[in-house]
């Protein structure tokens, strides 16, 4: 969505000052479907008259950005109108929009010539305002720079207010960045999506914080961190076939809090779409590294028990990735026995066939053996504290974390292996008060928690989108074992 903001109580201010005679003002021409950059004095104005050769209605999409501007400025405010600024206007005879966050939008039809007027005034006292053209010796401090396009059926800058870019997770030094879908499921195509990273309330993130909403206000980098400082790549991970852009940002400090947006520039034009901010917070303790982009548990893509003094993410990755890939290999070898492409009637269930089994298998094994770290302060009821004491022993031997805390499996993974897979094999999940509890996590209710570890957990905010899987009516099973490694 496209915000278009105005302020009301400013407009009777232009009309007094437009009812003013005006000495003859000088427009500068823009171009139909072009852009103007210019730099605005405070209590100013400069006007533009944009013409086309046909006579014919236009429908022209006008956006003024903010790109820089100084401590107590005010807004720019963007007027059009059919008729030229120097005779008096009749309320109606104009439109309007005021700045917001560095972006104001207005849509105009009408004839040509069209004229614009970009404001920076707030006074209707305002000397410098009245007769628009006013000598002034300039005081390059006061100024603001601005952007100004009048597109032909084209928007040079939106703001979309659809939240774009998520945190996965974060280790105490990196932290996994994700774009929301993108049109394709290509992923051979890296797309030109910048993101911007600070440290919150620093002064670079309360500088992008004003102007969030304008594209140029990121031209001069005011960031701390941005794509130079990540790991680009595309997944398809997550809900739905699309492609997602990743970034792997790298070099940041524990304990911190940041605020990113990701924007997406034009292609050979200015302009391009901003998007909401998002924040995330790195860990204080250094035992959880961030892994991604496993290629047999292909959904990991969260913190897990580290060593980032032996191991490098990489490293890590292939580590648990193997482990996870041996189990499900003999269990291939395993489901391989049992009459899986058999017809109908010697299925071993009516409802799921060995890939349904393989699938599950796979879904479990890799929330097992992998598992979700958390921050070691972190103090949330549902964590596992564990010190040489993980679910899968490999870990303590091999990686040596060193103490941390875990997000359980999440119980339902258990639940469809049991039922998804023939009876034989003899899986089977604890009961609850007789060992569930230890071994397993129940989804939360509460938004942005992730009480307990699955594929794609974080893609799922809440408890409402797993109550519609229809694994729960198969749920049949009292169970001997305890499926856990
Ligand atoms: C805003 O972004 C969302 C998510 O990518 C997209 O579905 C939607 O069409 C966009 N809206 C506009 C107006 O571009
Ligand atoms: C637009 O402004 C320029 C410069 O002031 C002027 O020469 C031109 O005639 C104007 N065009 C129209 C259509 O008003
Ligand atoms: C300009 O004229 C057109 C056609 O007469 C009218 O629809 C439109 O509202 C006018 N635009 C402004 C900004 O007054
Ligand atoms: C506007 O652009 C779209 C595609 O970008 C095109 O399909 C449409 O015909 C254009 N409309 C006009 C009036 O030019
Ligand atoms: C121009 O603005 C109008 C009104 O907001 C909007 O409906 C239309 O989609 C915009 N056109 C383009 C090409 O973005
Ligand atoms: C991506 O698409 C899938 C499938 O349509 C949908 O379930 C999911 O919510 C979308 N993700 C985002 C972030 O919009
Ligand atoms: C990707 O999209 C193409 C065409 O839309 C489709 O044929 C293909 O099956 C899709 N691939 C995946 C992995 O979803
Ligand atoms: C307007 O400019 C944009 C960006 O350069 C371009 O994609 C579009 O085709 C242009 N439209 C017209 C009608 O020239
Ligand atoms: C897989 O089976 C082989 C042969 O029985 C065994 O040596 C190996 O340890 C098993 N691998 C795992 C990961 O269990
Ligand atoms: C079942 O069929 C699939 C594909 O047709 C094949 O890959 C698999 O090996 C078969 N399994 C058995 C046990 O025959
Ligand atoms: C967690 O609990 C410990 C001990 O009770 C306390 O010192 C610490 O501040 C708590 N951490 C957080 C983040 O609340
Ligand atoms: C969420 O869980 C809490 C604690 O388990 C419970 O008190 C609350 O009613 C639940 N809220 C919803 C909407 O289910």
């Amino acid at each position: 969505m496209i915000k278009f903001t105005s302020i009301l109580f400013l407009f009777p201010v232009f009309v007094f000052l437009l009812a003013t005679k005006i000495a003859a003002i000088t427009y500068n021409p823009l171009t139909l479907n072009g852009t103007a950059v210019g730099n605005i004095e405070d209590q100013s104005v400069v006007y533009y008259n944009i013409s086309w050769s046909e006579g014919q209605a236009k429908t022209i999409n006008l956006t003024l950005s903010t790109c820089s501007t100084f401590e107590g400025s005010s807004n720019l405010i963007l007027y059009a109108s059919n008729y030229s600024f120097d005779n008096s206007l009749a309320l109606g005879n104009y439109s309007y929009s005021s700045v917001d966050a560095g972006l104001a939008s207005l849509s105009i039809t009408g004839y040509s010539p069209m004229f614009i007027a970009v404001s920076s005034s707030d006074s209707q006292y305002s000397q410098s305002y009245i007769g628009g053209n006013h000598d002034k010796t300039s005081n390059s401090a006061y100024q603001t720079e601005y952007e100004l396009s009048a597109g032909n059926n084209f928007t040079f800058t939106q703001y979309n207010e659809t939240k774009f870019l998520f945190a996965q997770d974060t280790d105490f030094q990196a932290a996994l960045l994700i774009t929301g879908n993108l049109t394709t499921n290509d992923t051979s195509v890296i797309p030109n999506y910048q993101i911007y990273v600070n440290p919150t309330d620093s002064a670079f993130d309360k500088q992008i914080g004003q102007l969030s909403r304008s594209f140029c206000a990121y031209r001069g980098n005011p960031s701390t961190l941005n794509i130079n400082n990540a790991d680009l790549s595309m997944t398809v991970r997550g809900l739905g076939p699309f492609a997602k852009e990743q970034f792997y940002l790298k070099g940041l400090s524990p304990n911190t809090s940041y605020t990113a947006y990701v924007v997406k520039p034009n292609i050979d034009a200015y302009g391009g779409t901003t998007y909401p901010p998002i924040t995330f917070t790195t860990n204080v303790g250094t035992t959880c590294q961030l892994i991604y982009d496993l290629e047999f548990c292909s959904e990991v893509a969260y913190s897990v028990p580290g060593n980032a003094a032996a191991y490098s993410a990489l490293s890590l990755a292939s580590w648990y990735n193997q482990q996870a890939y041996g189990y499900y290999q003999n269990f291939t070898y395993t489901l391989d026995q049992y009459p899986c492409n058999a017809t109908a009637l010697s299925i071993y269930s009516l409802f799921r066939n060995c890939s349904d089994c393989l699938q599950s298998y796979r879904n479990w094994l890799c929330a097992a053996v992998i598992p979700r770290c958390a921050d070691i302060t972190d103090n949330s009821t549902f964590l596992v504290y564990r010190n040489n004491n993980s679910r899968y022993p490999l870990i303590d031997e091999v990686v040596r974390p060193g103490p941390y805390k875990e997000v359980l499996p999440c119980a339902h993974l258990c639940y469809t292996l049991a039922s998804s897979c023939p009876v034989d094999l003899g899986f089977s999940c604890p009961r609850s008060g007789f060992g569930l509890e230890e071994s397993y996590g129940e989804i939360s209710n509460a938004t942005g928690v992730i009480a307990c570890n699955a594929p794609g957990v974080e893609f799922y905010e809440s408890v409402a989108s797993f109550l519609q899987i229809p694994w729960l009516s198969f749920i049949i099973l009292f169970l001997i074992w305890c499926l856990v490694l």
